[in-house]
């Protein structure tokens, strides 16, 4: 976990990085993806028949081929917000007899070409798992059973058969479920207080896990820091044997928190991520606090936080009913090094994050009919995915600071903004990464690395100047490999990422 030390401006930076400090174990889960029924993420970006790019399923191969490359563990379907009036019934059997229906998240209309044997046929493609989210909006808790049966009943049940009928005979075995998504919203079909969220997902979460023990039942939180936050967890966080279950496993695994951070300007743009950081922070306290309140048992196990959507948007630039389609900059590609520094450093926490999303809507990959585009934070996910794992290592970093506004202003007073943001994992191929953000516009930081040693690997991920982007048909941002000796110090170049890499 990177510690601070403040320095004036004209001091020299330090990094110290230490890989006998194993502090925590980086759950893989946090490279996780999203995929909603929203803009062109799956009819036009992942599913796309008739198009020569797609296969016999209508999967676009080469978003396929690409995807694999960031090896993603799981990824979250069929919403976000479209789950609120979605019936899974009507994306199963025949697909014409599928109905198509007027769709009330982003006012579409939603054919039912694509659903549950589609996306799990996808993500075995893709070599993910899959995390369904249940319909708090206008679905029952029959139904939800029933989506439950149809993905891992192995009995002779009906959804189970019906599953078989549709051509798929074993069970997908689907563990992560969400119990609603952001039923706080105003946004939200079948909005609910947090006094009624509570009530529902305790009794749903009672009789999914009565149906099946072994699922990941993931209760909706808002941003963690919030009421509703401590809320939900204080009624739901109880004892597998309590007043309100006989359950032999607890109900509640996972507590989700979603934040998009964003500015037109550069520094409060990357250092907005921060605000997950102290979110992570007070959500875990929350979980602490909940279980200490509810007198839950010490060797009960402890959820994590799944932070299940992430990223940079500006829903008024990329408006969800126009499809969120956003043109990334490279200053953007700094905060999603920025946020992904935090998930390394929250290890402990955080249990699994999911960018949103995974294709076109807001998102770093964009196909046309014609081809694909990694846009400038791809290559941040894709340096942090392939590298960042294994376990948080101790870190400490002496810099001077960026002092000016935040985006939210509240970070300003509750982090420390450095100009280098940093994390440190040690991967089971006992190599230590580091990934040093510097967030300056304008200066090269000169800066000692201790603990660096022998032929140390370098990519870097940067552009001429922040408001560069890929999406103009060129590539201006990448990544860059070189080799550095570990002697003397190492210049972290303005508006970069660096990602130091060096045998223990
Ligand atoms: O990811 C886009 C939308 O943002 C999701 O549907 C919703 O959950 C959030 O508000």
């Amino acid at each position: 976990m990177a510690t601070f030390t403040k320095l004036d401006d004209q001091e020299t930076p330090v990094i110290s990085v230490h890989p006998e400090r194993k502090i925590s174990k980086i759950n893989p889960n946090i490279y996780s993806g999203f995929t909603e029924h929203m803009g062109r993420c799956i009819y036009g970006g992942i599913y796309d028949p008739g198009n020569p790019l797609s296969d016999e399923n209508g999967f676009r191969t080469d978003v396929l081929e690409a995807l694999k490359g960031l090896n993603i563990p799981v990824v979250r379907y069929p919403g976000g917000n479209f789950c609120a009036t979605y019936h899974w019934l009507d994306g199963v059997g025949p697909k014409e007899q599928r109905p198509s229906r007027p769709e009330l998240a982003w006012l579409g209309t939603e054919t039912n070409q694509f659903g549950t044997d589609e996306f799990m046929k996808w993500c075995e493609a893709v070599g993910t798992e899959p995390y369904l989210c249940f319909n708090f909006g206008t679905g029952t808790l029959d139904e939800a059973l029933g989506w439950v049966e149809y993905c891992n009943g192995t009995g002779n049940t009906y959804y189970a058969n019906l599953r078989r009928k549709n051509g798929r005979e074993e069970p997908y075995n689907v563990k992560y479920w969400a119990l609603g998504n952001e039923c706080w919203g105003p946004w939200q079909v079948e909005q609910m207080t947090k006094e009624a969220y509570a009530h529902k997902a305790i009794q749903w979460a009672k009789a999914l896990k009565l149906l099946d023990p072994s699922l990941i039942l993931i209760l909706c939180g808002k941003e963690g820091a919030t009421t509703w936050d401590y809320y939900t967890l204080k009624e739901c966080l109880v004892p597998a044997h309590s007043a309100l279950s006989t359950s032999s496993v607890p109900l509640i695994d996972m507590h989700s928190i979603h934040l998009y951070t964003s500015s037109s300007s550069h520094l409060p743009n990357v250092t907005a991520p921060l605000a997950a950081e102290r979110a992570i922070e007070v959500t875990s306290s929350l979980i602490d606090l909940a279980r200490v309140e509810n007198q839950v048992p010490p060797d009960q196990l402890r959820p994590t936080i799944c932070f299940d959507e992430w990223n940079v948007w500006d829903p008024i630039r990329a408006e969800g009913s126009q499809g969120a389609e956003e043109s990334y900059t490279l200053s953007d590609a700094l905060a999603v090094a920025v946020w992904l520094n935090v998930f390394v450093r929250k290890s402990k926490d955080v249990g699994m994050a999911n960018i949103a999303q995974t294709v076109n809507v807001i998102s770093p990959l964009m196909t046309t009919k014609e081809g694909i585009t990694k846009q400038t934070t791809w290559w941040p996910l894709w340096l942090f995915s392939r590298y960042m794992r294994g376990w948080t290592i101790g870190s400490h970093v002496s810099s001077g600071t960026y002092e000016g506004e935040t985006k939210p202003a509240w970070v300003r007073g509750a982090m420390q903004t450095p100009w280098l943001d940093v994390s440190a994992s040690l991967g089971e191929d006992g190599y230590v990464n580091v990934a040093v953000v510097n967030i300056s516009e304008e200066k090269d930081f000169e800066s000692r690395v201790e603990g660096a040693t022998g032929e140390v690997q370098v990519f870097t991920v940067t552009g001429a100047d922040v408001s560069v982007s890929n999406m103009n048909g060129k590539e201006e941002v990448a990544i860059q490999e070189s080799t550095w000796s570990a002697s003397g110090s190492y210049v972290f170049p303005k508006h970069s990422l660096t990602l130091l890499r060096w045998k223990a």
